[in-house]
C-alpha cells in the first residue's frame, strides 16, 4: 500500500466499505440493519457498552443482544439488564418480519408504549417489565403467539386491554403486576388461559373475589394476587392447582376459612395469606409438607397449630402473628429443617417454648411476644450463635435465662420483660458484641449487673426496671459510648451513682428512681449533652444537687424528689420547684422566695450556715 493511499480521508474509505458491506446483505438484512441502527440512536446507554458491537458494518446477527434465524433475520432482542433510557422506537422495531422474542425488562425506558407494538405480531416472547413508561397498554390482540408476557412494575395506566388475551391461548406466563392499572376484577380472558403456569397480578388495583374459573389453570405453580382489593372467600377450586408452588395472596379483604381442598396443593413451598380476615383453623395445612415458608400473619385464624408442622423437613419460616390461635406449638417445631424464622406473637397461645428450632443451628429470629407460653427458656438456645432477635416478652416463663442466651454474638435484642424469670444477668454478656437493646424489666431477676456489660459495646438501650437487681451500678457502664436510655428503676440497687455514667455522651434518658442509691450525685450528669430526662426520685441521695444540674432548665424532666439532698437549688432550676421534683427532700431550700420549699434566707428554718454557703455558688 503507498502512503497516499492510507492517508485519503477516512470517511470516503469507511463510507466505501459500509456501501460494500450493504450491497452484500441482502434487502431485508439491509433494511433490519437499519432497524436496528435506529433503535440505538433512539436508546441512550448510561454505563455499559452493549452497542459497542452495533457498527453499521457488521452482520446484525452479530449485534450484542441480537439473535437470527436460520436465514438471517433478526428473530430475538436480548437488551434487558442494560440501564437502556429513552422513547422505544416501536414503529420500526415491529417492522422486523421475523423478531419473536423482545426482552428490554430491568431498563430506564419511558414514554408511552406505541399502538405500533400490534405489529409485532410474531412475538412468542415480550418483556417491558421493569421500567418507567407511562400511559395505557395498546391493545395487544394480534400478539396471538406470545407465550411469555412481563409488563410488571413498569409503569402501566388506564385500563388494561383484557380482551387482547382472549386469543393468546398459549400464554404461559402473565406478570402485570406491580402497574397503577384502573381498577378491575379477575377478567373471564385470564381464567382460558389453560396454559398458563404464572400468574402475577399483585398491586395493580384487581378487586373482586377469585373466580372459581382460576381452578381450570391447573398448570400454575406460581399464584400472585396479593396487595389489591380483593374480597370474599378464597374458592374451593384452588384445590384443583395441585402444581402450586407459591400461593400469595397478601394484603386482600378475603374472608371466610382455609378453603378444604387446600390440603391438595402438597408441592405448595410458599403460602402467604396475611393481612386479610380469614378465620378458621389451620387444619388444611396438615398436608403441605412442602412447605418452606408459612405467613398468615395478622388475621383472625383460631385453634391449634397442628402438630404435624413440627415434621414438616423444608419449613424454613413461620408467621403467624396477630391471630387467635390457641393452644401449645408442636415441641419438634422447626428441628427437621434449617429453620430461620418464626413470629408467633399476639395469640393466645401456651405450653413451652419448642426446644429445638435451632437444632440445625441457622435460625435467626424467635418472635413470641405476648402470648401465654410456661416454662423455661430451652437451655438448647444458649449455642444459637445465628440468632439475631430473641423476644419472648410479655408471656407466663419462669426460671432462668440459660446464660449463654446473654452473650449470643449477633443477637441485636434479647427482650423478655414482663415474664416471671429468675437469676442473674450472667458475665457472659461481655460476648454480646451485636446486643443493641436489653430488656429485660418486670421480671423477678436479681444478682448484681456484671462489670463486663461493658462489653456490650452495642448497646443503646438497657431497661432492667422492676426486678430484684442489687449490688453497685458498675462504673464500666460508662464505656458504653452508644447508650441512649438506662431504666435501673425499681431494683435494690445501692452504692453511689458512678461518676462514669458521666462519658456515655450519648445518653437521653436516665431513670434510676426507687433503688437504695446513696452518696452525692456525681456532677458529670449535668454535662450530659442530649440528657434530657433525668429521674432519681426515692433513694438516698445526699448532699447537694451540683451545680451543673442548671443544664436542665432547658429539658424539665429532671425528678430529684424523695432523697437526702441538701443546701439550695440551682438558681435555673427553681421553677421545677413547684412541681413536686424536688419533694421528700428536707434538707433543699430554696435561694428565691416561693411556695412550696424553705427559703435558704430564712435562718429560722434553715441554719445561717447553709445561707453563707449558698452565696458563693450563686453570685
Ligand atoms: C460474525 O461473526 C462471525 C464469528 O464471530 C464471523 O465469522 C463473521 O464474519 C461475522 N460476520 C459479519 C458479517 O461481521
Ligand atoms: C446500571 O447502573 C447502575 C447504577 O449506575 C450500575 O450499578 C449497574 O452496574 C448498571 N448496569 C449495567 C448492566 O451496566
Ligand atoms: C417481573 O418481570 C420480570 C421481567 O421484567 C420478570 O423477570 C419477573 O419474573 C417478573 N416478576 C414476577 C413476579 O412475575
Ligand atoms: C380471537 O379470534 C377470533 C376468531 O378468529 C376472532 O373472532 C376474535 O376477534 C379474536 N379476538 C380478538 C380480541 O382479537
Ligand atoms: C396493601 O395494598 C394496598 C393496595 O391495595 C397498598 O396501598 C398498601 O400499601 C398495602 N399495605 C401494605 C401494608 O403493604
Ligand atoms: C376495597 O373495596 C371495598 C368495597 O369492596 C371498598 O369499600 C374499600 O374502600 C376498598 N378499599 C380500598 C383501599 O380501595
Ligand atoms: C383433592 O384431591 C382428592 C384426591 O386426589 C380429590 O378427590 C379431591 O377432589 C381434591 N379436592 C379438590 C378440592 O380439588
Ligand atoms: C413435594 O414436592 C415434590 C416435587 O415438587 C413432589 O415430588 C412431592 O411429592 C411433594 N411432596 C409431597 C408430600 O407431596
Ligand atoms: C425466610 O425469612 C428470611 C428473613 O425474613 C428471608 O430472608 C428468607 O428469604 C425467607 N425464606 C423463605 C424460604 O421464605
Ligand atoms: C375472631 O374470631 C373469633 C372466633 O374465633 C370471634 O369471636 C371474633 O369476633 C373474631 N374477631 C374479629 C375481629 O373478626
Ligand atoms: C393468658 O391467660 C389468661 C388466663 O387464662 C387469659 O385471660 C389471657 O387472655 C391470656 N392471654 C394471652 C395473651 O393469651
Ligand atoms: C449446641 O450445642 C449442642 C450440644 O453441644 C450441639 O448439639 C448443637 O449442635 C449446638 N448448636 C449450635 C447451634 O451450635
Amino acid at each position: 500500500m503507498s502512503p497516499a493511499h492510507t492517508s485519503r480521508p477516512c470517511f470516503y474509505h469507511c463510507s466505501f466499505f459500509v456501501l460494500c458491506f450493504l450491497s452484500s446483505l441482502s434487502g431485508i438484512q439491509s433494511h433490519e440493519l437499519q432497524i436496528l441502527m435506529k433503535l440505538k440512536s433512539a436508546l441512550q446507554v448510561s454505563n455499559t457498552n452493549v452497542f459497542k458491537s452495533w457498527e453499521a458494518t457488521t452482520s446484525p446477527c452479530n449485534f450484542t443482544g441480537i439473535a437470527c434465524n436460520s436465514v438471517g433475520s433478526v428473530s430475538e432482542i436480548e437488551l434487558s439488564h442494560h440501564n437502556l433510557t429513552g422513547i422505544l422506537p416501536l414503529d420500526s422495531i415491529c417492522q422486523l418480519q421475523s423478531l419473536a422474542k423482545l426482552s428490554l425488562g430491568f431498563n430506564l425506558l419511558h414514554g408511552p408504549v406505541m399502538e405500533d407494538l400490534k405489529n409485532c405480531a410474531k412475538l412468542e416472547y415480550l418483556d417491558l417489565g421493569n421500567n418507567f413508561f407511562s400511559g395505557a397498554v395498546p391493545d395487544i390482540s394480534s400478539l396471538s403467539q406470545l407465550r411469555y408476557l412481563y409488563l410488571n412494575n413498569s409503569g402501566f395506566s388506564g385500563n388494561f386491554p383484557w380482551k387482547s388475551l382472549q386469543n393468546m391461548t398459549g400464554l404461559v406466563r402473565l406478570s402485570l403486576g406491580d402497574n397503577p392499572f384502573d381498577h378491575s376484577p379477575i377478567p373471564t380472558e385470564v381464567v382460558q388461559l389453560t396454559k398458563l403456569d404464572w400468574l402475577y397480578l399483585s398491586n395493580c388495583n384487581i378487586q373482586g373475589t377469585i373466580p372459581t374459573g382460576i381452578g381450570s389453570l391447573k398448570g400454575l405453580i406460581d399464584l400472585e394476587l396479593s396487595d389489591n382489593n380483593m374480597t370474599g372467600e378464597i374458592p374451593a377450586e384452588i384445590g384443583n392447582l395441585i402444581n402450586l408452588w407459591q400461593l400469595v395472596l397478601y394484603n386482600n379483604s378475603f374472608t371466610g376459612k382455609l378453603p378444604v381442598g387446600l390440603r391438595n396443593l402438597t408441592k405448595l413451598e410458599i403460602f402467604d395469606a396475611s393481612m386479610n380476615y380469614l378465620e378458621g383453623d389451620l387444619s388444611e395445612l396438615r398436608f403441605l409438607n412442602n412447605l418452606t415458608s408459612l405467613q398468615l400473619f395478622e388475621n383472625n385464624l383460631s385453634g391449634q397449630v397442628p402438630a404435624e408442622l413440627g415434621e414438616f423437613k423444608k419449613l424454613l419460616n413461620l408467621s403467624l402473628y396477630s391471630n387467635s390461635l390457641t393452644g401449645p406449638l408442636p415441641q419438634k417445631l422447626g428441628s427437621r429443617a434449617q429453620f430461620n424464622f418464626i413470629d408467633v406473637s399476639d395469640n393466645f397461645l401456651n405450653g413451652p417454648i419448642p426446644p429445638d428450632m435451632c437444632k440445625q443451628g441457622t435460625m435467626m429470629r424467635l418472635l413470641m411476644l405476648d402470648n401465654n407460653f410456661t416454662g423455661e427458656i430451652p437451655a438448647t438456645y444458649a449455642n444459637c450463635s445465628t440468632l439475631i432477635r430473641f423476644r419472648v416478652n410479655q408471656n407466663l416463663l419462669s426460671g432462668t435465662v440459660p446464660s449463654g442466651i446473654w452473650g449470643l454474638p449477633n443477637l441485636n435484642i434479647i427482650d423478655i420483660t414482663s415474664n416471671n424469670i429468675e437469676g442473674p444477668i450472667t458475665s457472659d454478656i461481655m460476648n454480646a458484641k451485636a446486643l443493641g437493646q436489653l430488656f429485660v424489666g418486670n421480671n423477678r431477676l436479681s444478682g448484681e449487673l456484671p462489670t463486663e456489660i461493658s462489653g456490650a459495646t452495642s448497646l443503646m438501650s438497657i431497661q432492667l426496671n422492676d426486678n430484684q437487681f442489687s449490688g453497685k451500678i458498675p462504673p464500666s457502664i460508662g464505656d458504653l459510648k452508644q447508650l441512649y436510655v438506662l431504666r435501673l428503676q425499681n431494683n435494690k440497687f445501692s452504692g453511689s451513682i458512678p461518676e462514669t455514667l458521666g462519658s456515655c455522651d450519648s445518653i437521653m434518658v436516665i431513670n434510676i428512681a426507687n433503688n437504695s442509691l446513696s452518696g452525692q450525685i456525681p456532677s458529670s450528669l449535668g454535662f450530659l449533652p442530649r440528657l434530657f430526662s433525668l429521674d432519681l426520685s426515692s433513694n438516698k441521695l445526699s448532699d447537694r444537687i451540683p451545680q451543673s444540674f442548671s443544664s436542665f432548665a432547658r429539658d424539665p424532666l429532671l425528678n430529684l424528689s424523695y432523697n437526702r439532698l441538701t443546701g439550695p437549688i440551682p438558681q435555673a432550676l427553681t421553677y421545677l420547684a413547684g412541681d413536686g421534683k424536688f419533694d421528700g427532700n428536707a434538707g433543699l431550700c430554696l435561694l428565691d422566695i416561693s411556695a412550696g420549699l424553705p427559703s435558704c434566707e430564712n435562718p429560722y428554718i434553715l441554719p445561717l450556715l447553709i445561707h453563707i454557703q449558698c452565696l458563693p455558688l450563686d453570685y
